[in-house]
């Protein structure tokens, strides 16, 4: 059985953690609350955890060691804090784990910063068009851009469209 982690995954994303579950995998979501009711499924299983936190990083590892994660998503306000940092350089150490990072925007304006495991994904949120007008991507549209990314495995995926478009 695949063996999900979405750090982050109970709002926006909440959309892939219910297509995981439907695909018959074990879906574990790392997040502040428990918020089963964001998801069509019960059998989603929280990890408590706040990655602003100093024991994040235990609790991951902790996570890892006891369970075979085949895909992780990341989808994390600061990748410039130390929590994000060490995430990182703690997932080059697990190849057989799928890493997806989940960036807004200002991504665009920063690709090249990004260096790395081979298993490491980026996923952007870029824009959406409608009527003619430049606008944001809806939750379900950000969902189902992850859960093509997942699939496509690509190096850098963007959802919607870049900004210079
Ligand atoms: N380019 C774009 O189109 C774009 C880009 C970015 C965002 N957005 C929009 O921005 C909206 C808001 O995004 P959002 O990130 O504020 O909300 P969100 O994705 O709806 O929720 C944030 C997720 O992260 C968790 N979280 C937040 N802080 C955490 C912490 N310190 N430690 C652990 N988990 C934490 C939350 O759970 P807990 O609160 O329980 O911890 C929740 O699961 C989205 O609805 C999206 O439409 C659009």
């Amino acid at each position: 059985m695949d063996n999900v982690l979405i750090i982050g995954g109970s709002g926006m994303l909440s959309g892939v953690c219910n297509y995981f579950l439907k695909a018959e995998s074990r879906v574990t979501v790392l997040s502040r609350t428990n918020k089963k009711e964001a998801f069509e499924r019960g059998d989603v299983h929280w990890l408590k955890g706040d990655y602003d936190n100093e024991d994040f990083m235990d609790i991951v590892e902790d996570y890892f060691n006891s369970n075979d994660v085949s895909t992780i998503i990341i989808w994390m306000h600061n990748e410039h804090s130390d929590n994000f940092k060490r995430l990182m350089t703690f997932l080059m150490g697990e190849p057989k784990t799928d890493v997806f990072h989940v960036r807004g925007s200002s991504a665009f304006y920063s690709l090249d910063t990004v260096k790395y495991g081979d298993n490491y994904h980026q996923v952007i949120l870029g824009m959406n068009k409608s009527n003619g007008e430049i606008r944001w991507l809806k939750n379900s549209e950000i969902s189902l851009g992850v859960i093509v990314a997942t699939q496509e495995k690509k190096k850098v995926f963007t959802v919607g469209i870049a900004p210079e478009d």
